[in-house]
């Protein structure tokens, strides 16, 4: 069975950043750099790779530098022009003309409601979902397994990764059903999702882990705007009613996941990344011991 191509994908970054202030008092907390490239830029690179080029960012006030980050930079690249400066270092940032929008959540009333801000842009078609504070790292990249899956399931597909009992109620959590044969094992259906339960509630710690392939009809749920764990319009409620409704399956991502809205989770992948530079890993291997000696 052929299902319609992902070709678009929403990311939600017009969150606050409390947990980074003062950091984030004047930059998104999506501009934050895992060594040297910005978080939005991970989550960007990691779409195109899956083939998606058709980017949706819904931000809020003060979070023009995320659109900006992948703009010209006149100035910038003249005097590096000038000065010889090789600018190959920006070509990830660069996107086809036409293919980045941006639209505004004006309030913060969850992440349903900021993906429902973007149902005039996303329209008739399934769509990916990033939440750029989840890194996910490996190769192939977590969306990328995850459109290979779509293209014979279809449906819905959310990513998942296991976390120790004591995590859940921080998260998404899914109720796992049966494996379907193939894919080595790492599709599993989803019976059921419940936002942030508690410890003891919590249906198994397969979490949702912000990654999404989703069905345009999860708008239409969106739109009644009911709101479940912490007051807010959350997307693990409106995907939970599609259960039954369509396929939907979880694919447990191959590669390693970091959680950088937190700051321990910022700092470790701030560290592995830079020890798997070529141009950095003997050095800061050689300050890591130094500081731990
Ligand atoms: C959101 C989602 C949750 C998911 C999590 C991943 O929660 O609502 O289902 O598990 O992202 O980081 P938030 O981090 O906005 O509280």
């Amino acid at each position: 069975m052929t299902h319609k191509p992902v070709r678009k994908a929403v990311f939600p970054v017009a969150g606050l950043g409390t947990r980074f202030l003062p950091a984030t008092k004047a930059i998104p907390k999506e501009m934050l750099p895992i060594v040297d490239r910005p978080l939005i830029q991970y989550a960007v690179e990691e779409a195109r790779e899956a083939g998606i080029e058709e980017l949706i960012f819904v931000t809020g006030r003060g979070k023009v530098s995320l659109v900006d980050h992948f703009d010209t930079a006149f100035e910038l690249e003249t005097t590096m022009r000038e000065r010889d400066k090789d600018l190959s270092i920006l070509a990830p940032t660069r996107i086809e003309p036409g293919n980045l929008v941006s639209v505004r959540q004006q309030e913060p009333l969850g992440l349903g409601h900021a993906i429902w801000c973007a149902r005039a842009i996303v329209g008739d078609e399934p769509f990916a979902i990033f939440l750029p504070d989840e890194l996910m790292v490996g190769s192939p990249g977590c969306m990328k397994q995850m459109v290979d899956a779509y293209a014979e399931l279809g449906g819905n597909l959310i990513s998942v990764i296991e976390v120790p009992d004591e995590e859940v109620s921080r998260y998404g959590v899914i109720t796992p059903g049966g494996k379907p044969d193939g894919f080595g094992g790492a599709i599993t259906e989803v019976l059921g999702l419940v936002e942030k339960p508690k410890r003891e509630e919590a249906p198994s710690n397969l979490i949702v882990s912000g990654r999404y392939i989703l069905q345009p009809e999860v708008m239409r749920v969106l739109e009644a705007k009911e709101t479940g764990a912490g007051g807010e319009i959350q997307l693990t409620d409106a995907m939970a009613r599609m259960i039954g409704q369509q396929p939907f399956h979880a694919v447990t991502f191959a590669g390693r996941r970091f959680d950088c809205g937190a700051k321990l989770g910022f700092i470790e992948a701030t560290l592995a990344l830079a020890l798997e530079r070529e141009d950095l890993a003997d050095d800061v291997r050689a300050l890591a011991v130094r500081l731990l000696g």
